[in-house]
């Protein structure tokens, strides 16, 4: 299956993504996540990316379908993807079908994780990821075995430098103003499933079973 998961920030997409991603064994394409080590390692797309990063604003258009274009190359993605936090914008959303169109392929279903605002910040502050597996943990809703190691490989864990409440507001404001007219983009192409995201993750893992299978 090709599969997109559009929601807000902290609405569980990475959550989310590895049942999804087991169960139908699709490799997982994060434009966060491959932006993120980018800016660790200082690449020069890092560079270009970093600074509307940090302001939780979105990265240009032509990079991030530059990273997608590549990405969908590598022969563990022919079979299937999930795109996880891409296209966020009508543009990426057009240049996407545009690439798909090329392979003879399309997308088969848009997972809108829909949440309201006011719980993302809880969400948000609370998160710690490992890094290097992309795992994600919450100190409350989702708390590691020990704290501030990951529960594999008992590396520690780290905060998102994103992830504050002044941040999380501008990327809000990112998410209502150019990625919502994304959400109805796949609506008009009667591919959209919502998904109540606000309830606990199993939950939500249910309800993406149940729109896959049906
Ligand atoms: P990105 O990394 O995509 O961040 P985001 O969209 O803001 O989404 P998050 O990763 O914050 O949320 P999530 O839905 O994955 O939440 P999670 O599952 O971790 O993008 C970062 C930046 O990169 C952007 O701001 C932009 O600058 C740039 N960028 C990326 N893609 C781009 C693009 N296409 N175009 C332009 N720029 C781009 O969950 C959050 C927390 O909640 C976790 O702690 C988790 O444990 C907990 N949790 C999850 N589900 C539940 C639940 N059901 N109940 C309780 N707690 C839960
Ligand atoms: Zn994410
Ligand atoms: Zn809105």
């Amino acid at each position: 299956k090709r599969l997109i998961l559009i929601g807000p920030p902290g609405s569980g997409k990475g959550t989310q993504s590895p049942m999804i991603k087991d169960d139908y064994c699709l490799c997982h394409l994060a434009t966060g996540d491959m932006l993120r080590a980018a800016v660790a390692a200082k690449t020069p797309l890092g560079i270009k990316a970093k600074e509307a990063m940090d302001k939780g604003e979105l990265v240009s258009d032509d990079l991030v379908v530059g990273i997608i274009d590549e990405a969908m190359k590598k022969p563990s993605c022919q079979k299937g993807f999930i795109l996880d936090g891409f296209p966020r914008t009508v543009v990426q959303a057009e240049k996407l079908d545009e690439m798909l169109e090329k392979q003879g392929t399309k997308i088969d279903k848009v997972l809108n994780f829909a949440i309201d605002d006011s719980i993302l910040e809880e969400r948000i502050t609370g998160r710690w990821i490992h890094p290097s597996s992309g795992r994600t943990y919450h100190t409350k809703f989702a708390p590691p075995k020990v704290p501030g190691l990951d529960d594999v490989t008992g590396e520690p864990l780290i905060q998102r430098k994103d992830d504050t409440p002044a941040v999380l507001k501008s990327r809000l404001e990112a998410f209502h103003r150019q990625t919502e007219p994304v959400i109805d983009y796949y609506g008009s192409k009667g591919i959209l499933a919502n998904l109540p995201a606000e309830k606990p993750p199993k939950e939500v893992t249910s309800e993406v079973q149940k729109v896959l299978s049906s």
